[in-house]
């Protein structure tokens, strides 16, 4: 016997994590990454946060066990991610509707919240925004879901083409998934107004469509409260959907792989039923989480002191990429680069859209060391005042002689 024949051939390189590996495998000094969403700071280094040390060091205190945690994680764990997502007091927690369970990052919810809706039946479309993560894509067709797309910004690439986005959600057929960036949208930067989110719950609810917001980066763009609030806006009175968060880049714990997926139904008894159905969906796949992330996230999130400390590194990284988004707008301009790149400057999170080229990406990695994903999403976290201005010169070079 031997392997499939496709086996032999290379499937192609991660769009984003296959960047990662070519830069660390590229030679030459002065090379830049912009390629994945990771934090650095001032120094170009993605520390440890000094909350999620402290917390560790209790942990090992506490000397726990190793044993196997539960198929959906930790009790403490699920209501205190819960309630980071949705706010302490909402209704569809203190209802009994909204379940969060334990997961492996943001893609480990969002694969499982796939599965648990192929595995009950759920229609099989689920529409997300073009462009989105390019994980996204393969990773719902890999569920087994065809693929629809809505419009997400105009020509300029800098603002929302409001009417061709809720147009195309409002041509779903009832079932159909809809699949939305909660904040931080990756890869433009660009977010909905709370209007437009009003707008999109009012098509939803319509259509009779189910969300499925991806929340990666709560925290991010304008903070906790304010980057769930369009989320928020979607759990209305008796209102299905699901969500998935992240803690890779909030607390910085990237390796650790931990998350979230929360299931919100209209009843009580309805989320305790999917729930069963969520841990069949856990079973069969890995089993039962990893068991350090989550501990890290729970002894801080449960401590008001060092809860406190970490919403302060948090803000701390949300203002670096604040400034890096003024201080690359500036340098962009000074080399009168032709371009509307202002907008860049009030954008929410890691990333920026520049619009480039297939061969201007490449120039751009192949001429100058500069990795950028797809069409030019660059990670904004990623300058330092030591390859700002580097950056700036490829890209005016790039942009002039192509
Ligand atoms: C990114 O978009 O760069 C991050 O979410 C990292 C990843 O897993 O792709």
């Amino acid at each position: 016997m031997s392997l499939p024949s496709l086996s032999r051939i290379p499937a192609p390189p991660d769009a984003i994590l296959g960047l990662a590996e070519a830069f660390k495998a590229d030679p030459r000094t002065g090379k830049i990454n912009l390629s994945s969403g990771v934090f650095v700071d001032a120094t170009g280094q993605t520390p440890v946060l000094s909350t999620v040390i402290e917390a560790e060091r209790r942990l090992a205190d506490a000397a726990g066990s190793k044993l196997y945690r539960p198929i959906d994680g930790e009790v403490a764990y699920r209501e205190l991610v819960r309630a980071l997502a949705l706010g302490q007091d909402h209704e569809a927690i203190t209802s009994g509707r909204a379940l969060a369970t334990q997961t492996p990052g943001g893609t480990g919810g969002l694969r499982v919240g796939a599965d648990l809706l192929r595995q009950t039946g759920a229609g099989g479309t689920l529409w997300m925004s073009e462009p989105t993560w390019p994980n996204h894509p393969q990773l719902f067709l890999a569920a087994g879901f065809k693929i629809r797309t809505y419009p997400y910004t105009d020509a300029t690439g800098r603002r929302i083409d409001e009417a061709a986005l809720l147009a195309a959600l409002d041509g779903a057929s009832p079932g159909d998934v809809v699949l939305l960036h909660g904040a931080c949208h990756n890869p433009t930067g660009v977010d909905p107004s709370p209007d437009l989110w009003k707008q999109i719950g009012d098509v939803i609810e319509e259509r009779r469509l189910l969300p499925l917001v991806d929340l990666a980066y709560q925290g991010f763009g304008d903070g906790l409260d304010e980057d769930a609030a369009g989320l928020r806006e979607l759990v209305r009175p008796g209102a299905e959907l699901l969500v998935s968060t992240s803690f890779s880049k909030t607390f910085s714990l990237y390796a650790e792989r931990v998350g979230a997926m929360i299931v919100i139904a209209g009843t009580a008894a309805d989320a305790a039923a999917a729930q069963s159905h969520v841990k069949v969906a856990i079973r069969v796949n890995y089993s039962n989480p990893p068991a350090h992330g989550a501990d890290v996230v729970r002894t801080i999130l449960a401590d008001p002191e060092l809860r406190a400390r970490w919403e302060v590194e948090l803000a701390g990284m949300r203002d670096r990429i604040k400034d890096n988004r003024r201080a690359l707008v500036a340098a962009l301009e000074a080399r009168s680069i032709p371009g509307d790149w202002d907008a860049i400057a009030t954008q929410r999170g890691m990333f920026a859209l520049l619009g480039l080229t297939t061969q201007q990406v490449a120039r751009l990695k192949d001429e100058h060391g500069v990795y950028v994903v797809g069409r030019g999403r660059i990670n904004v976290a990623g300058f330092t005042a030591a390859n700002l201005d580097l950056f700036a010169d490829a890209l005016a070079e790039v942009l002039a002689t192509s």
